[in-house]
């Protein structure tokens, strides 16, 4: 049956592949709500901007007035919360927005979808689902052995992660305390196209594709568990459409690697498809300063969204980045607008510049 999904932020990374494949895969109706802050990308959208069942209403989530009045005006079945602050870095340098948005933001939002379901029948409450997104990094690090699970114990370290979970914890607490019908999940690092460049596999892309130093933090033995954006994007519809209500949900694909590991990789694969006349691109790794209080494994188990929802990752990594090299070779406007317009490629979160 078509429902109307308000999904928030999602002109971002993740938002804008969970639009485009509603609306190619489902009848759904799609209301998307998104401030379009830096991190926004409008052209991942430019496809679907004006089709029949799309709707985009530009709005901040921390106004609660304006999301009444949005929720109001479109009525949606459910709700999928992604609109957030999401660069661990940016959060080292700036944290204040990370606060105002990811936590603020999400109780005014939960503020403003419990008023709006009040006055709902109570037909339409049983069926309303409020999906919040979020990361496995509210876990904190791994040692060598061991995954994630929705049983581990919260213990976020950045700032970005400890906002996050901040909000899963709001989330939960309405949920509870309110009655909101609610379900979260916790997914790992995603990769793909339209990925802003500040995140590491776009950033040494490009880098690499300019010939320019290839900044690895630290020793770059940090573990990353990879997953497809497009394999996010199907669970989150899983988790929306099947999951238990109050419950969590880890979303991982089994993708560990490390950062150097990710980085050489890199390397190879633009070597194979545009060599560089002046040599291997792996010359260009250049190992700098970690990142402050830097998590140094993360790992997601699964097995939960596996065996309750049938979900499975389609992309294995060393496909899924073949691809996703080859998608920002072809699409360099997309990414030169922005290193011209809004992000240099500089080194952010190198330290907390804000305390200086
Ligand atoms: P992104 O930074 O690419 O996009 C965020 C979007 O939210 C942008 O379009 C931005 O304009 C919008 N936004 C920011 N503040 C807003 C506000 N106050 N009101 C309305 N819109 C606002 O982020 P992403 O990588 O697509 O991540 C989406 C969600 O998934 C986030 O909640 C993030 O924490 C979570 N997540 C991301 C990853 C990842 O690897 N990228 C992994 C797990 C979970
Ligand atoms: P990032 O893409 O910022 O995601 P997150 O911090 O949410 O995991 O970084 C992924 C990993 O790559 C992380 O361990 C930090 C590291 N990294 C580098 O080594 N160099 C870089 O230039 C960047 C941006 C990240």
């Amino acid at each position: 049956m078509a429902r109307t999904i308000l999904i928030t932020g999602g002109a971002g990374f993740i938002g804008s592949a969970l639009i485009r494949k509603i609306l190619a895969e489902t009848p759904h109706r799609v209301v998307n709500v998104d401030k379009l802050t830096y991190a926004a990308s409008p052209e991942a959208l430019a496809a679907v901007a004006d089709h029949p069942r799309y709707a985009f209403e530009r709005a901040d989530i921390g106004d609660g007035r304006r999301m009444a009045a949005i929720l109001a005006a479109h009525r949606p079945d459910s709700i999928m919360h992604l609109a957030a602050e999401s660069h661990v870095d940016r959060s080292i340098d700036a944290p204040a927005d990370f606060i105002q948005t990811n936590v603020v933001g999400t109780f005014t939002l939960l503020e403003a979808t419990a008023g709006y379901l009040r006055d709902r029948p109570a037909e339409a409450r049983e069926t309303f689902r409020f999906h919040h997104i979020s990361t496995d990094e509210v876990f904190g690090s791994l040692g060598e052995e061991g995954r994630f699970s929705e049983t581990s114990r919260y213990q976020p370290n950045s700032p970005y992660a400890a906002s996050k979970a901040a909000a899963d914890h709001l989330v939960r607490a309405w949920g509870h305390t309110f009655g909101l019908p609610v379900v979260l999940s916790n997914c790992s690092n995603n990769y793909g196209p339209f990925q802003f460049p500040e995140k590491l596999i776009p950033l040494v892309t490009i880098r690499a594709l300019e010939g320019r130093p290839l900044p690895v933090y630290g020793d770059g033995g940090q573990v990353r568990d990879w997953l497809h954006v497009d394999d996010h994007a199907d669970g989150l519809l899983l988790v929306l459409e099947k999951g238990r209500l109050g419950e969590s949900y880890n979303i991982g694909g089994h993708g560990e690697r490390t950062n150097l590991a990710v980085v050489t990789a890199i390397c190879r694969m633009l070597d194979r498809a545009r060599p560089d006349p002046a040599g291997p691109r792996e010359r260009l790794i250049t190992f700098v300063a970690d990142r402050p209080g830097h998590d140094r494994r993360y790992a997601i188990d699964p097995g939960r969204i596996e065996a309750e929802l049938g979900w499975r990752p389609r992309h294995d990594f060393d496909g899924g980045l073949a691809e996703t090299i080859g998608w920002y070779l072809e699409n360099e406007n997309w990414w030169r607008a922005i290193l011209a317009q809004r992000y240099d490629g500089e080194r952010l979160g190198a330290g907390p510049r804000h305390r200086r």
